[in-house]
């Protein structure tokens, strides 16, 4: 009676239901895809919402039966009744908005990348342990169901010790606009837009090794001329609200990452070249096996963190043969589970598989990659 059977141990969370009130600074693209269904799906209630564009609040507002408008995000933060914030406006916002948000007293969950650059995801992390609320990135490629199952096994130690990964994020065709391809607003293409995804998760994978040197080149050979772009184009672009005519970040980037496990990481990243189809990639070799996550999107799947094939690859011996295995999933809508997650950290029924830290980190690659590519040599990373 009562006892609990180890194969229930759970790989995709239960639904639950949330007292969390929240709030969503930013109401473009990714807080209609993402953040707003998401929070209503776990039962948090979206107490108000902040955007500079009001018609866009107001049509977001209506569309998820939100109480509260305002075009000015701090007066969202001083709502006492609001207890967290997801945080969706464009890359150089981040800063500034989750240090009013903390300095407020709000959880805060960031849209990636976390920051500009190193020095403003470190402030950002020492106000979060200032002001003891939690502050995670939107690293929803963690909750992949092919990331969850290989870091089982992982954990498990059927790898051994993992000594390479060859990752990548590639678009055939794909470029977003308008604040996504200047640089001062973005802080970068595809490295901090696609390319993040993929080192993310690969270092979660791989035990969260801490970077040692990076060797990139980054490359602009289509801008805003390739055909077939605009999937992911700012809500200003796709309103007529500006134009997508700067481009002056790289479309393609190539970096070599040295780990202090020992771990060597190869990432590919672009949102346009003349390759076969979109992909997302992890091949990993260990002592003890390989396994290889290669994701086929095609652009109906593109987001939803999943791949046609549905199949994890691991490749190891098995009583003296060498042996292949496939270990199959289903893919979920990763930004629920993340979302959910977060609320359940709020709440303490869940340990946060993310931290501000891992946000820092991974900033300290970010800026590595460009300062190498600049400067045309290794570089060294200190965080
Ligand atoms: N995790 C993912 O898969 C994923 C996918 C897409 C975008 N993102 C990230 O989400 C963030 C937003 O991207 P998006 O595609 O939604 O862009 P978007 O341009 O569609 O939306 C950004 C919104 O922020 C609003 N905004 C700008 N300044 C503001 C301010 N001062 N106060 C309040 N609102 C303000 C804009 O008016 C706009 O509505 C970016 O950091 C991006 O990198 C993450």
């Amino acid at each position: 009676m009562g006892s609990e059977c180890p194969r229930d141990a759970g790989i995709a969370p239960a639904r639950i239901l949330t007292k969390t009130n929240v709030g969503v600074i930013g109401t473009g693209l990714i807080a209609d895809f993402a953040h707003l269904p998401a929070y209503r799906e776990a039962g948090a209630t979206v107490v108000a919402v902040a955007d500079v564009v009001e018609s866009r609040a107001t049509r977001m507002a209506k569309k998820y039966e939100v109480a509260h408008v305002y075009t000015d995000y701090r007066r969202l933060l001083e709502r006492e009744d609001i207890e967290a914030v997801s945080v969706c406006v464009p890359n150089y916002l981040h800063a500034p908005i989750v240090l009013d948000a903390l300095a407020a007293g709000k959880h805060v969950l960031v849209e990636k990348p976390m920051a500009m650059n190193l020095a403003e995801a470190k402030a950002m992390e020492a106000a979060a342990e200032r002001a003891g609320r939690i502050l995670m990135v939107g690293f929803n490629s963690r909750f992949r169901p092919d990331v969850v199952k290989l870091r089982r096994l992982i954990e498990a130690g059927k790898f051994g010790d993992l000594y390479f990964a060859e990752i990548g994020y590639i678009r055939r065709r794909g470029y977003p606009s308008g604040w996504f391809t200047v640089k001062a607003e973005s802080g970068g293409g595809p490295v901090v837009d696609i390319g993040i995804h993929a080192l993310d998760f690969t270092r979660y994978l791989a035990g969260s090794p801490l970077p040692v040197s990076v060797v990139a080149s980054t490359q602009t050979k289509f801008g805003a001329c390739a055909v077939e772009d605009g999937t992911w184009e700012s809500s200003d672009v796709r309103e007529g609200l500006r134009d997508g005519k700067i481009f002056d970040v790289e479309d393609f980037a190539t970096a070599w990452i040295r780990f202090d496990t020992g771990l060597a990481m190869t990432l590919t990243t672009a949102w346009t070249a003349n390759v076969a189809r979109d992909r997302v990639y992890s091949n990993l070799l260990g002592s003890l096996a390989g396994a290889s996550i290669d994701s086929y999107h095609s652009i109906h799947k593109r987001g939803r963190g999943g791949s046609d094939a549905e199949q994890i690859d691991v490749f190891t011996e098995e009583a003296g043969m060498v042996c292949d295995i496939a270990v199959p999933y289903r893919s979920i809508a990763t930004h629920n589970a993340e979302i959910r997650h977060f609320l359940r950290v709020i709440e303490g029924a869940e340990a946060p598989v993310m931290s501000a830290r891992d946000g820092v980190v991974m900033q300290a690659i970010l800026d590595a990659i460009y300062q190498s590519a600049d400067q045309q040599r290794e570089v060294a990373v200190s965080i």
